[in-house]
Parts: structure tokens; sequence; C-alpha cells
């Protein structure tokens, strides 16, 4: 039977490299992102590949374009097999720094809409009696550092939230699968969104400017987004339960 994969954030890095290899691999691939004239590159490998690719507009932050993509794609496929919550993004600035309003905003897409996404595709995965979500966490879902700690928490906010979520599902025939990518040569880091308070402050702008150049060095250093796509298709066959 043909399966049916959604993937978030398919426009750059890793949820491109995702998206291609999953419909390499023989999903029939919904590759989401909330621009899609940013979509033209896919669609030429996709188009020189005869890969089943759909690009379709989704912006994770908004409950609408959630819901208007899933019934889409139900009523082109009856089916969704995989979903990967992969949008997400970056916010620089110490805790000191980062308003409250800046946090939430970094929770909004990294980790709400990720419930968003998940709470609309279940039913169709229950019913179905199978599935595999898959939830780009990070390294920075396991350990802290310093000057990102909006994004960091809301990395261990996804692992917990995975790890319940794993054992809900379980008898419903339906994996959670966690990914933890280090540091990976995306778009990533560019360009650094800095919290509003740490541009106009120098109290921090030591350790700032030090975190910042390093990760950007490590960054260009970093392993190819395609190996972490690689990964993803490996776990879903390692995990499948029936
Ligand atoms: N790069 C790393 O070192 C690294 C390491 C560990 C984990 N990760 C995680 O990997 C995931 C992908 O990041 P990446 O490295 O591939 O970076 P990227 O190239 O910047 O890709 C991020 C993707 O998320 C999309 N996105 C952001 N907000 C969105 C929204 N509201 N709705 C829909 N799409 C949205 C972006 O779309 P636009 O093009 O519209 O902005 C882009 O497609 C993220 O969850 C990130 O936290 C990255």
């Amino acid at each position: 039977m043909e399966k049916v994969a959604l993937v978030t954030g398919s426009s750059s890095g890793i949820g491109f490299e995702t998206s291609l290899a999953l419909a390499r691999d023989g999903f029939y691939t919904f590759a989401t992102m909330r621009d899609v004239s940013k979509g033209d590159k896919l669609m030429e490998i996709s188009k020189k590949e005869n890969l089943m690719i759909d690009i379709i507009e989704l912006d994770v932050d908004k409950e609408d374009s959630i819901k208007n993509t899933v019934q889409n794609i139900m009523e082109k496929k009856q089916r969704i097999d995989l979903l990967v919550n992969n949008a997400g993004w970056g916010l620089w600035g110490s805790v000191e720094d980062v308003s409250v309003d800046e946090f939430k905003t970094q929770f909004e897409t990294n980790f709400f809409a990720i419930i968003r996404m998940i709470q609309e595709v279940l039913p169709i995965m229950r019913k179905q009696n199978s599935g595999n979500i898959v939830n780009i966490s990070s390294v920075a879902g396991r350990i802290g550092f310093p000057i990102s700690p909006a994004y960091i928490s809301s990395k261990f906010a996804l692992e917990g939230l995975s790890e319940s979520l794993r054992f809900e599902l379980m008898p419903f025939g339906i994996n959670v699968i966690i990914i933890e990518p280090g540091v990976i040569k995306t778009n990533f880091f560019e360009p650094i969104k800095l919290a509003k308070k740490a541009e106009n402050t120098d109290v921090y702008k030591d350790i700032t400017t030090k975190v910042i150049s390093g990760v950007k060095m490590m960054a260009q250093m970093g392993t190819e987004p395609k190996v972490v796509a690689d990964t993803i298709i490996q776990a879903i066959k390692e995990e499948i339960i029936r």
C-alpha cells in the first residue's frame, strides 16, 4: 500500500532533504512550507527524478492552516502514515533579556504547533491503527547552554511531550520518534534572531558574541542535512511495530 508522509518546514535544510529522501524511499510526500514560492528547487528535483512530491502551503503557527492542510491531504490520499514535525527556528538572548512574549513566540512554533499538528493527525492514525510521528528535537533538547534558553526550553519541552506520547500511542500501533541532531549545515543560523532587549544592552554582549560566532563556525563545519534525513528513514524502519 502507498505510504503517505507529511513534512513541515520543507523549504530548506532538514525538511527539504527529508522530503526528498522520503519520496525517494517510496512515500507519497506532502512537502509543506509557509511560502510555496520557496518550493521551486524541490519541485525541479522531484520532476527530474519522477518523485511523488506535492508542495503545499502550511504555516504551523496558524491553526486554520494546519486544519486545511490535513483536510487537503485526506481528500487526496485518505491516509497519513508519517508526520515529520520539523519546522522550527532559534531565538538568541539570555534569560534576563528574552521577554516572556518572546519565549511564547519561540514556543509557538517549536512546541505548541507540534501539539496542534499531532492533535489533527492522531484521529487519522488511530483509525488506521498505524503511523509514525517524528519530532525533530536537538542535542539542545538534552543539554542546556547559554544565550539560547528559549530555544533550548522549547526542545526540552518537546522531549517530554514525545516521551509521554510514545507510551500513550503504543496500544494504537503508532510510534513516536525523537531525532536529536547536533550542528547541521542549514539556514538555521542565518539570520540570527536576537531578543529585542539583547540588541540594546551590553550586559551579556561578550558571551553572546562568543556563543553566536562559535555556533556559526561549527555550522560551517556541520553535518549535512541529508544525514539527518537518512537517520529519520532508518529510525522509521527500525521502529515499525506492525
Ligand atoms: N541546523 C541545526 O544545527 C539543527 C540542530 C538541531 C535541530 N535542528 C532543528 O531542525 C529543524 C529544521 O531546522 P534546519 O536546521 O533545517 O533550519 P532551516 O533550514 O532554517 O529550516 C527551518 C524550516 O522551518 C520552517 N519554519 C519556521 N517557522 C515556520 C512556521 N511557522 N511554519 C512553517 N514552517 C516554518 C522554515 O521555513 P521558512 O523558509 O519559511 O523560514 C524552514 O523551512 C528545526 O526544528 C531545528 O530546531 C537544527
